[in-house]
C-alpha cells in the first residue's frame, strides 16, 4: 500500500502554472452549479421514488437534500482552500495519499461517466414520448436496452433491445466536446433560465390540485431496511441523483475570480436554490395525482408531463417535456465534462495512461480520454436503465463525498493554521452528520448496487497495485 500525500502547496503550484483564464463570478458559478443539479433526477426519477416509497417519496427529497446541503458546506471550505480541478480526487490526494485518491478518482468515474449515461437514458425517455405523440414513435425493441422493459402493444412486458436515442445523444455530446467547446456560461444561464420556468409552471399548475386523499397510505412500504433499496430511504438513497452535480461548480474552480469566496457561494446558492425547487415539485406531484407504487405516476417514463397531461393541461404538458428535451443534453455533457478532467488530472499524475491526457492539435481538448468516455457512456446508456445507472452512479458519489467529509476534518487537526476562506460551520458536527448520512444512503441503495461498487472496488485495486503504484509520477518520494 502506498500512502505518499501530493502536498497541498505542490498542487496549488501545478494548477498555478497552468493559468487559465479567471472569469467566472459568483453569479455564473450558482448557473453553472444548477446548469448540472437539474435534470434526469427531477424530470425522470420521480416515478422510480414514488415506486419506492409512495408518497412517502417527500421525506425521501428532504432526506437526500439534507445530506447534500451537510457534503456542500464541507465541500465549500476545501474547495476553497484548495481551488483546483479535479474535484474530491485532488482533495484526497492532499490529505488521505494516493490509494485512497486513486479509490476516490475510480469511484468519480461511477459519479460521472455513469450518471452521463443515467442521464442519457432519462432524456431518451422524453423524446421517446415526444415521437410517439407526433406518431413517428421507434419500434419498441429501440426505446429501451436489454436490462430494461418496454411494455408491448398487448399490454405486456418485454426486454428491451437497445436504446437508440439515448446511445445517439451520448455520441453527440463526446462529438461536441471533442470538438471543443468551453462551457458557454451565457448559454448556460439560458438552459437553467429554461429548467426553472418548466419547474415553476408545473408547480403553478399542480398545486392548487394538491388533494389531501392521494398522501393516503402515505408509507406503503414503510421506511426501509438497509440493502433493500425501498421503502423511503430506498427511494432517498435513488432520489440523491437528482442533487448530484453541485460538485461541478468545483470543476471549474481554476477559471474563477476570487475564488475562495466565490466558489462556496457558488456550491451552496446553486444547491439550495434546486432544494427548494425540488421540495415543491415532489410535494405537488403526489399531492396532486398520487404517487402509490405501480400506479400511474410510478410507471410513466417523463412524470412531470404524464402530471400535468392528468390535469387536463396537455400542451402545458408537452412544454416542459419540450424544456427537458431542449436542456437535458448539457447535463450529459456537464457530467462528461467533469469525467473528462477528472481522468486527465489523474492521467497527469500518472496514476491513468499518458495517452488520457494528449490533447488535440487543432481543437485543443483532450480528445483520446472524451472518446473512451463516450463510448462507455452511450454504451450504457444503450443497454441499462435509468434508475440502475442512477442507482450505481450514486454509490460512487456517496463514498466520494464520504472521504472529503472525512479529509476536511483531518486537514481540520493536521493543518489547522492553513487560510480557510470558508469555514464550515460546526465542522465537529456537519462532518460526522455529513458522514453518517452518506453511509445511510449508501446502504439503503439495495445489495444489488453494492455488490457492484465492491466488484468495482476491487477491480480498481487490482489497477492500482498493477499499474498506478509503479508508474505514479510521486513514485520516488515518500
Ligand atoms: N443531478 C443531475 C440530474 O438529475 C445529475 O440529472
Amino acid at each position: 500500500m502506498n500512502w505518499r500525500i501530493k502536498p497541498l502547496d505542490l498542487i496549488l503550484a501545478t494548477a498555478e502554472k497552468k493559468g487559465l483564464k479567471r472569469q467566472l463570478g459568483a453569479f455564473q458559478l450558482t448557473m453553472l452549479g444548477i446548469g448540472a443539479v437539474i435534470g434526469t433526477g427531477i424530470f425522470v426519477l420521480t416515478s422510480v421514488a414514488a415506486n419506492k416509497a409512495g408518497p412517502g417519496m417527500m421525506w425521501s427529497f428532504i432526506i437526500a437534500g439534507a445530506v447534500c446541503l451537510l457534503t456542500a458546506l464541507i465541500y465549500a471550505e476545501i474547495a476553497s482552500m484548495v481551488p483546483v480541478s479535479g474535484s474530491a480526487y485532488t482533495y484526497s490526494y492532499a490529505v488521505l495519499g494516493e490509494v485512497i485518491a486513486w479509490m476516490v478518482g475510480w469511484a468519480l468515474i461511477l459519479e460521472y461517466a455513469v450518471a452521463a449515461g443515467a442521464v442519457a437514458v432519462g432524456w431518451a425517455g422524453y423524446v421517446n414520448g415526444f415521437l410517439a405523440s407526433i406518431g413517428h414513435g421507434l419500434p419498441a425493441f429501440l426505446t429501451a436496452g436489454p436490462a430494461d422493459t418496454i411494455t408491448l402493444a398487448d399490454g405486456t412486458k418485454a426486454a428491451g433491445g437497445f436504446n437508440l436515442v439515448a446511445f445517439l445523444v451520448s455520441a453527440f455530446v463526446t462529438w461536441i466536446l471533442v470538438v471543443g467547446t468551453s462551457h458557454s456560461a451565457r448559454f448556460t444561464s439560458v438552459l437553467v433560465a429554461v429548467k426553472i420556468i418548466a419547474l415553476t409552471v408545473f408547480v403553478v399548475i399542480a398545486l392548487p390540485a394538491v388533494d389531501s386523499a392521494n398522501f393516503e397510505p402515505m408509507l406503503p412500504n414503510g421506511w426501509g431496511t438497509p440493502l433493500s433499496g425501498v421503502g423511503v430511504l430506498g427511494a432517498a438513497a435513488s432520489i440523491f441523483f437528482a442533487y448530484v452535480g453541485f460538485d461541478a461548480v468545483s470543476t471549474a474552480a481554476e477559471e474563477t475570480r476570487d475564488p475562495n469566496r466565490n466558489i462556496p457561494i457558488g456550491l451552496i446558492a446553486s444547491l439550495v436554490v434546486c432544494t427548494i425547487f425540488y421540495l415543491f415539485v415532489a410535494y405537488a406531484a403526489v399531492g396532486a395525482v398520487g404517487a402509490q407504487p405501480g400506479g400511474a405516476l410510478s410507471e410513466s417514463k417523463e412524470p412531470l408531463a404524464f402530471v400535468l397531461r392528468q390535469l387536463g393541461w396537455p400542451q402545458v404538458g408537452n412544454w416542459v417535456a419540450a424544456a427537458a428535451i431542449i436542456a437535458l443534453p448539457s447535463v450529459v455533457l456537464m457530467m462528461m465534462f467533469g469525467q473528462t478532467r477528472i481522468l486527465f488530472t489523474m492521467s497527469r499524475d500518472g496514476l491513468m495512461p499518458d495517452a488520457l491526457s494528449k490533447v488535440h492539435p487543432r481543437f485543443h481538448t483532450p480528445h483520446v480520454v472524451t472518446i473512451v468516455t463516450g463510448i462507455a457512456v452511450a454504451l450504457f446508456a444503450a443497454i441499462f436503465p435509468v434508475g440502475m445507472l442512477a442507482d450505481i452512479s450514486n454509490s460512487g458519489t456517496l463514498f466520494a463525498f464520504f472521504v472529503v467529509s472525512l479529509g476536511v476534518m483531518i486537514l481540520r487537526v493536521r493543518s489547522p493554521e492553513r487560510k480557510r476562506v470558508f469555514r464550515t460551520p460546526l465542522i465537529w458536527v456537519v462532518g460526522p452528520l455529513a458522514m453518517a448520512g452518506c453511509a445511510l444512503l449508501f446502504v439503503s441503495l439495495g445489495g444489488y448496487t453494492i455488490k457492484l461498487f465492491l466488484v468495482w472496488a476491487v477491480i480498481g485495486l487490482v489497477l492500482y497495485a498493477l499499474y498506478g503504484r509503479n508508474r505514479s509520477h510521486l513514485r520516488d518520494s515518500k
